[in-house]
């Protein structure tokens, strides 16, 4: 059985911290899997660590569908939980199309959506017609040509707003909110503020989860990973050495082993 919605809001009563995990494709979610990540995010993060894209924006409803549903088949514990793309949730029609082709078509549990009170209405919509809907507040990767990619709400006015667009979206039905590249102290007090989890990432140790990028975490991308991110293996520098052993074996005429 899939972690449900109500088992994360549970570990927030509980005072459990809950980790999520990107995911993009059907072997890294049955690692992801065999491994007990409870939550798996198919993040459009994928434009750039998948796909080769500077920013999430050329990612397109089809590729997160394709990806999702590949992450959906690969796990079967985790809950499954897809971004809606750059614009495809402008109006609350594009907004129902998109999440029906996630949980349709990938077969994820539920959508994360980015923004604060704009989006407010959208979230309402989708909530009303049963979709399970994760906010995400802060930096926003879809917003970056606007914002740059800095910590966000530095001064009081950018924290009331967050603060306030937190509290619509929980209002709005949203079932917990990331909360990326903020303040730690404001994320702290959002997260004491609000009934619905908060899960960080670059927004300091006291929301009541964190996510990473899967190639973040494991060394496969970039040189050095960001400074929220902590590189638990190097995966990419390993995977390099064995392509040079079997390189070295087929050019020495070792691999494969002469006939017996
Ligand atoms: O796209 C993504 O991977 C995300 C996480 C970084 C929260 O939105």
């Amino acid at each position: 059985m899939r972690t449900s919605i109500q088992a994360i809001q549970a570990m927030k009563a509980a005072k459990a911290p809950i980790a999520l995990l990107t995911a993009y494709d059907f072997t890294s979610a049955q690692i992801a899997d065999r491994a007990g990540v409870p939550v798996l995010l198919v993040g459009d993060s994928l434009g750039m660590v998948v796909l080769g894209h500077d920013t999430t924006l050329p990612v397109t409803l089809d590729d997160m569908v394709r990806h999702a549903g590949a992450v959906a088949r690969g796990s079967a514990s985790a809950l499954v939980i897809g971004d809606l793309p750059f614009l495809t949730y402008a109006s609350e029609a594009d907004a129902v199309f998109a999440a029906r082709r996630m949980m349709q078509e990938a077969g994820v549990q539920a959508v994360k959506l980015e923004g604060g009170a704009a989006i407010v209405p959208i979230v309402k919509r989708l909530v009303e017609l049963g979709v399970p809907v994760m906010g995400h507040l802060g930096y926003t990767p879809q917003s970056t040509m606007q914002i740059g990619i800095r910590v966000q709400a530095k001064d009081d006015a950018g924290a009331q707003t967050l603060i306030d667009d937190a509290l619509a979206l929980e209002a709005a039905g949203a079932f917990g909110i990331v909360l990326e590249l903020i303040p730690h102290a404001l994320a702290a007090e959002v997260t004491a503020r609000l009934t619905i989890p908060t899960i960080g990432i670059g927004a300091g140790p006291d929301c009541d989860g964190q996510v990473q990028v899967w190639h973040d975490i494991l060394g496969l991308y970039g040189d050095k990973p960001p400074r929220h991110a902590k590189r638990f293996a190097e995966i990419g520098q390993q995977i390099e050495n064995a392509l040079k052993s079997y390189l070295e074996e087929v050019g020495a005429k070792s691999f494969p082993p002469a006939k017996r």
